[in-house]
């Protein structure tokens, strides 16, 4: 495709209007010709952003005239039905992990997308155009590191006095769908899509009781075995008092990396009293801005390439496997073993 490849954005909330940004302002190749949102507020802040067309649901966007690709920041209980709708309706589509909330919705979007060659779909992992873990992978990659037989993942969002977590909790699957599935894919994605074998997690939620109602945690603590010897932990949360984390230790035999240790939101210390104060990153958008830059590239690169997607719908409905299987080991408080 020679053209720019014109693009409808469908959710505006926190995390689509920086979507929406980057596609109006920062992503050679793309341009922004349409948005919707059940919202109203969220459609007059598409207006005065920009964007020429504006809508209130996905039907009428895919109705816009000359429209090549949707970009679904929805809750995640709709990205399923939404992205086979993107697909009939004939568009690439990006979607924001996770794929869907279970395998079986997994495989509906891949049959869809298996008929449908000639069409890029790619699941939002953005955290594998993260410079830091994309470095890791090269060196693991060319060898420096050797076999890879231990990997860590921290993975803390801070903590939200305003609430918004226990809002979100219901349609997201919750903690290990919804948060530590970032990190299940960069396992995977690093280890060159291993398979894994058991799963087991355990969790609590003492800072959001909330989270009560619709059985999700706020901390959790899970540990996969792949089938090649390799073992993950993942600890991941919403409650850290140091600001948002998302951290890596990866050992291999003859060398180690760490990844997003330490980051601060500015690059200082304050020392006094015998005391260092650092101020730790406020969201994943101050860890990962030039992750979803990338990441945005990637796709609209892609379609104008003619493809392949750069993350393919396997590995997205592999990640929500295993996190499936992580909620299931907490749930029943033992290991679960993967078929094959
Ligand atoms: P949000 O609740 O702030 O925004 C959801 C948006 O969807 C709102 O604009 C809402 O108006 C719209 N919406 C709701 N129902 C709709 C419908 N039927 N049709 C069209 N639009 C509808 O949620 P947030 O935090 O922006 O998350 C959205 C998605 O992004 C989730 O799937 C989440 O997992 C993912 N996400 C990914 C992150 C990452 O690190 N890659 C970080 C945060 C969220």
């Amino acid at each position: 495709m020679s053209s720019p490849v014109r693009i409808g954005i469908v959710g505006l909330g926190r995390l689509g209007k920086r979507h929406a940004e980057n596609l109006l302002q920062r992503v050679p190749g793309a341009t922004l010709v349409a948005a919707a949102s059940p919202v109203a507020a969220e459609r007059d802040w598409a207006r005065t952003a920009g964007v020429a067309a504006v809508y209130e649901d996905l039907p009428a966007l895919l109705a816009h005239p000359g429209l090549d690709a949707v970009w679904l920041v929805t809750p995640t209980s709709l990205h399923a039905g939404q992205v086979v709708a993107a697909l009939e309706a004939g568009k690439h589509v990006f979607c924001e992990k996770p794929l869907a909330l279970d395998v079986a919705d997994c495989d509906r979007v891949i049959e869809v997308a298996h008929r449908r060659p000639g069409q890029v779909a790619m699941i939002g992992f953005m955290r594998r155009f993260d410079p830091g873990f994309a470095e890791a992978k090269r060196l693991l990659d060319a060898g420096e590191l050797g076999t890879p037989f231990r990997l860590h993942f921290d993975a803390h969002d801070p903590i939200d006095p305003d609430g918004f977590f226990v809002r979100f909790a219901p349609t997201s699957g919750g903690l290990f769908l919804d948060c530590c599935i970032h990190d299940v894919d960069l396992a995977r994605w690093l280890l060159d899509g291993a398979r894994a074998r058991r799963v087991s997690a355990s969790g609590t939620r003492l800072m959001y009781p909330g989270l009560a109602d619709c059985n999700d945690i706020d901390t959790g603590v899970a540990t996969v075995e792949f089938s090649n010897g390799v073992v993950a932990s993942f600890h991941v949360s919403r409650t850290s008092h140091r600001g948002y984390e998302a951290a890596l230790d990866l050992t291999g035999t003859r060398g180690a990396v760490s990844v997003g240790r330490g980051i601060t939101a500015l690059p200082l210390v304050r020392e006094a009293g015998n005391a260092r104060h650092a101020s730790g990153l406020p969201d994943f958008f101050a860890r990962f801005s030039e992750a979803f830059l990338h990441e945005a590239r990637a796709f609209v690169d892609a379609v104008r390439a003619g493809g392949p997607s750069p993350l393919s719908l396997e590995d997205a409905r592999e990640a929500t496997r295993l996190a499936v299987a992580m909620r299931g080991a907490l749930a029943s408080g033992t290991t679960v073993t993967l078929a094959d």
